[in-house]
């Protein structure tokens, strides 16, 4: 079977086309062994920032009929713990990890980058599209494409690994956004980070769910906006896309497939499915395959380009 779901990713040979998102497993060592045992093809590091942060008070995560929502507030080690539990990582296991980063401006994200320069890091994710931390630092970097640009500029300049920039949803024209980041010299697209943000109301309390107010909406309910914007962007681009955003059983994996993504990240569908809904899905797709006579992943074919 795994044979079948080989596939490439800026040049290096992945054994299975499914990602493990930033931020769905908690950040130590042993929540990335257990996504790429189960049949994670590559792996994605919880946002590190320079300083560690304790993120918002909770509830922090909450569910709906069709998704979920969350304002974690980006909880994490900080870049020199986070990368020493990558580095352990990667002295058992094969599997790439995308390094992915936080910062609000060139030079942090450049003091970021050198740290990730010296680890064992495959590929450094740049997160330009958090939703959750407005308070503090106010709209998205991935609103801009002048911000985009700069700073998928000053990072690639630096950078010893390939760079993917994580885009939002949440901007009027993704074209030009993501246009900016390939000009800038992004090397792949991760698309899309939670959509809104949006609110529940806990009407006995009569209060908001989550303590943070406000939080990005992740599941079912954003796979057709993630599906459009990934659809969009393949169209006008040439760099591979890491396409995510309610895919939950292999069919939704495929439609990312046709709509452009070289490879499917899958996220709070873990919540649903457990931390084998890796391996589910790559049956799945495989199942897909079979009864449409792809041999494979190559032979799946991509929607007609917008013109
Ligand atoms: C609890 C939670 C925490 C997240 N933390 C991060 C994060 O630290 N950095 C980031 O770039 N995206 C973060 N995301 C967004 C996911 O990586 C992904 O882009 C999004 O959830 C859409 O995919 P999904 O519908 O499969 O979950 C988080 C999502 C959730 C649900």
């Amino acid at each position: 079977m795994r044979k079948r779901l080989k596939t490439k990713f800026l040049g290096i040979e992945v054994n299975l086309p499914l990602v493990l998102p930033a931020g769905i497993m908690d950040m130590s060592f042993s929540g990335l062994d257990i996504s790429a045992k189960n049949g994670a093809g590559i792996v994605t590091s919880k946002s590190l920032t320079l300083e560690p942060r304790l993120g918002h008070k909770g509830p922090v995560v909450a569910e709906f009929e069709s998704g979920l929502l969350n304002a974690v507030g980006l909880c994490n080690p900080g870049i020199v713990d986070g990368l020493t539990e990558i580095n352990q990582f990667k002295e058992r296991s094969d599997t790439p990890v995308i390094v992915s980063v936080f910062a609000t401006n060139t030079d942090d994200f450049s003091k970021l980058t050198n740290h990730v320069n010296k680890s064992r890091g495959d590929f450094l994710e740049l997160n330009l599209s958090c939703p959750n931390v407005f308070d503090e630092f106010g709209i998205p970097l991935a609103a801009s494409k002048d911000e985009v640009f700069k700073i998928v500029k000053a990072v690639k300049e630096i950078s010893r690994l390939p760079i993917i920039a994580k885009l939002s949803p949440n901007v009027y024209d993704i074209v030009e956004i993501a246009l900016a980041a390939e000009k800038a010299g992004a090397d792949a697209l991760c698309m899309i980070n939670t959509v809104g943000p949006g609110m529940l109301i806990n009407t006995k309390m009569v209060k908001p769910v989550l303590f943070n107010k406000f939080g990005g909406l992740s599941g079912p309910c954003i796979k057709p906006i993630a599906l459009k914007l990934i659809y969009q962007t393949y169209s006008a681009l040439n760099i591979p896309i890491i396409g995510m955003g309610g895919v939950t059983i292999g069919e939704d994996a495929i439609e990312m497939i046709m709509a452009g993504a070289t490879l499917v990240g899958v996220g709070t569908a873990v919540y649903y499915r457990g931390i084998e809904v890796f391996d589910k899905i790559n049956r799945e797709i495989i199942e897909f395959m079979d009864e449409n006579n792809y041999d494979n992943l190559e032979d799946i074919p991509k929607l007609e380009k917008l013109k």
